[in-house]
């Protein structure tokens, strides 16, 4: 029996909804495949970039199925932070859910330089790695009066992987702020939910000094297996924590991993 209320036709289920989607870089990019998948959904989407990577989106957002638009947003820039409610205000009132797709570390932080990394680097990761959580959110709330979804991506933070360091530590101050975040939005009607996705070749997982260590053996440890070169099943995993379908779901970490999570070896 289905319950009365809520709408089970899948075909362009995410139709009206209207999704903030930062960290679009390639096509490759994890951020681009849930561009898509939103825009195929009937979606509107509206991406952000910054800087000298402002092309490159350009680029790669010519690539997406319908046109959209690119607002300026450097996490790590107070400005920008303010100026988002203004900017988004240009395409759309109100934002039903927002994509944190966002990750950098200086190369002195990774590769297996855990012990001789040095303050300055690793806040750089710190803030543009986890921080930006919290200044997104807070940016984006005004743009949220009936709440929505924030939705972002990480690398299980559990383990010490090989040559993950400071980026790995980073990741566990991201997986901390989801929950706090997930603590002081949920009243206003915000859920905040990850996806913890296993290796992907992108440009952030291939500058890291040594990521095929990390790549490892996942695809034979995987029970489901799992393809470096496919993002496409974690932007499904992030679409749907967006979507309608968690509506009492935060603070929680979603594993697009093919399973490799659960397994002893
Ligand atoms: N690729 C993987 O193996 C993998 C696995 C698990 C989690 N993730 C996470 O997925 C997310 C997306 O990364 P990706 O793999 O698609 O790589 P990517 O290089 O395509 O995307 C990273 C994005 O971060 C953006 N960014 C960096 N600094 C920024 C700043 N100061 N302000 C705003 N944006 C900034 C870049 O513009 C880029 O678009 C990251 O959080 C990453 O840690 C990646």
């Amino acid at each position: 029996m289905v319950a009365s209320g809520w709408d089970t036709d899948m075909a362009g289920f995410m139709s009206g909804k209207k999704v903030l989607v930062t960290g679009v870089l390639r096509d490759n990019s994890i951020a681009f495949h849930v561009a898509r998948l939103l825009l195929e959904q009937d979606a509107e989407v509206i991406l952000t970039s910054f800087g000298r990577q402002m092309k490159l989106t350009e680029l790669s957002a010519r690539r997406l199925p319908k046109p959209v638009p690119i607002v300026e947003l450097d996490v790590t820039d107070a400005d920008h932070l303010a100026a988002l409610p203004e900017q988004v205000r240009q395409h759309t009132d109100t934002l039903d859910a927002v994509v944190h797709s966002i990750g950098f570390a200086p190369q002195s932080v990774m590769g297996g330089r855990f012990l001789e990394a040095e303050w300055p680097d690793v806040a750089t990761a710190m803030e543009v790695s986890a921080f930006s959580l919290k200044s997104l959110a807070t940016a984006a709330l005004p743009l949220m009066p009936n709440g929505g979804a924030l939705v972002g991506l990480t690398f299980d933070a559990s383990f010490a992987w090989p040559v993950y360091d400071w980026m790995g530590v980073s990741k566990a101050a991201f997986e901390a702020t989801a929950r706090y975040l997930a603590r002081d939005l949920g009243p206003k009607g915000v859920r905040v939910n990850l996806v913890s996705a296993g290796p992907i070749r992108t440009t952030a997982a291939t500058s890291i000094p040594g990521f095929e260590e990390m790549e490892g053996r996942w695809s034979e440890r995987a029970p489901l297996g799992w393809d470096v070169t496919d993002p496409e099943p974690t932007a499904r995993g992030v679409v749907a924590l967006c979507s309608d379908w968690f509506p009492a779901t935060s603070g929680e970490i979603v594993h697009v991993d093919g399973g490799v999570h659960v397994m002893g070896q």
